[in-house]
């Protein structure tokens, strides 16, 4: 099956992007054909700095490499390196009707939260499902909040066809099933908006430091605790093993656990976790120019598909014969 999913550029990712979606992008490789990307052209919907936008996407496309992708045979690309998909938005805005980009949810939320919106914002959703048509996906894997932005591009690409022919490909979301929400060192949803994260190639000290500082209650080391209500547990459950969890939960229960012991085997499984990532990912960093080399040939990759299907759908609504 063609698989297709985006990754915003926002910086060096962090263990609720790995548990929350990474890890599902990457064991879907096995099985499918992946077309993954980064998307630079959505990115500047918020204005990021220049600088920024070509450091962060560098730091998205290590962290992919180093943690498994498979450059053989996935599809790895910088969206912007493929600017037929903005000609696609175009093509797609024109039977897109405006009451269907005022119903999303994420837009009507980031305005409601003061931000003055810009026409990117309001066209993001016009441009994801360029995206995801351009390649003719037809499994898109994505957190449970971009479902909204998969059901547009249905009802685009139905649009579509009825008026211009069987062109694009209607693809089915893939919710992934997320390891619920992974909390924050405060607590809250683990966010780079937040300030709350820990990256997953940060030094192993900063990983320490982060963790020994995670919110808990203030419950008595000698009185029993809830498991299910402490953010160090809720980390435990993604790196310890089935046997050691059940272990910390009687302990927990049982009364005579301190939060720091919890803490401190919490930063050693999590270091543990990733340390066979970390010389790939410290590798990685010294030679930018492979990094660069994986886009490039991933960019024309997905080039090939691009351009045949874009030239389809400009036959199909007039612009050529
Ligand atoms: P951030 O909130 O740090 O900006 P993004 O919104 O860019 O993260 O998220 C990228 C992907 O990682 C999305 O698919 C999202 O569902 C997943 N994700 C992000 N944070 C978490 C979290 N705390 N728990 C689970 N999944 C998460
Ligand atoms: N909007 C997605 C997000 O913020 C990223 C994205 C852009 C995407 N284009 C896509 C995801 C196409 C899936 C398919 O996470």
């Amino acid at each position: 099956m063609r698989v297709l999913s985006g990754i915003q550029p926002s910086g060096k990712l962090h263990v609720g992007n790995y548990f929350g979606a990474m890890r599902q992008h990457l064991a879907l490789q096995a099985e499918h054909d992946c077309f993954y990307f980064i998307a630079d052209y959505h990115a500047l919907t918020s204005n990021p700095s220049p600088d920024e936008v070509l450091a962060h996407t560098l730091d998205v496309v290590m962290d992919y490499i180093a943690l498994g992708l498979d450059t053989g045979k996935t599809i790895f690309w910088r969206q912007s390196d493929v600017p037929e998909v903005t000609e696609l938005t175009w093509l797609l805005s024109c039977v897109t009707p405006l009451g269907l980009l005022q119903r999303c949810t994420s837009y009507k939320d980031k305005v409601a939260q003061g931000l003055s919106p810009n026409h990117g914002l309001f066209a993001y959703p016009v441009l994801q499902a360029a995206d995801i048509l351009l390649y003719n996906s037809e499994l898109v894997p994505v957190g449970a909040d971009q479902k909204q932005h998969i059901e547009v591009t249905r009802d685009i690409a139905i649009r579509f066809n009825n008026a211009y022919g069987e062109i694009f490909t209607v693809p089915k979301e893939h919710i992934i099933e997320s390891v619920a929400v992974v909390p924050g060192v405060d607590g809250r949803k683990m966010s780079k908006s937040y300030g709350n994260t820990i990256e997953i190639f940060e030094p192993e000290a900063g990983v320490r430091k982060k963790i020994m500082r995670i919110v808990t209650d203030s419950t008595p080391v000698e009185e029993p605790k809830d498991p299910d209500k402490c953010n160090v547990f809720a980390l435990l459950k993604l790196v310890a093993s089935a046997e050691e969890l059940s272990q910390w939960e009687s302990r927990y229960r049982g009364g005579g656990l301190g939060y720091g012991e919890a803490k401190k085997r919490l930063a050693e499984l999590m270091i543990d976790y990733f340390k066979p990532f970390r010389q790939k990912r410290a590798e990685l960093e010294n030679n930018i120019d492979y990094v660069k080399k994986v886009l490039a040939d991933g960019a024309g990759r997905a080039r090939a598909v691009a351009v045949e299907t874009l030239e389809k759908a400009r036959v199909a609504v007039g612009l050529r014969r």
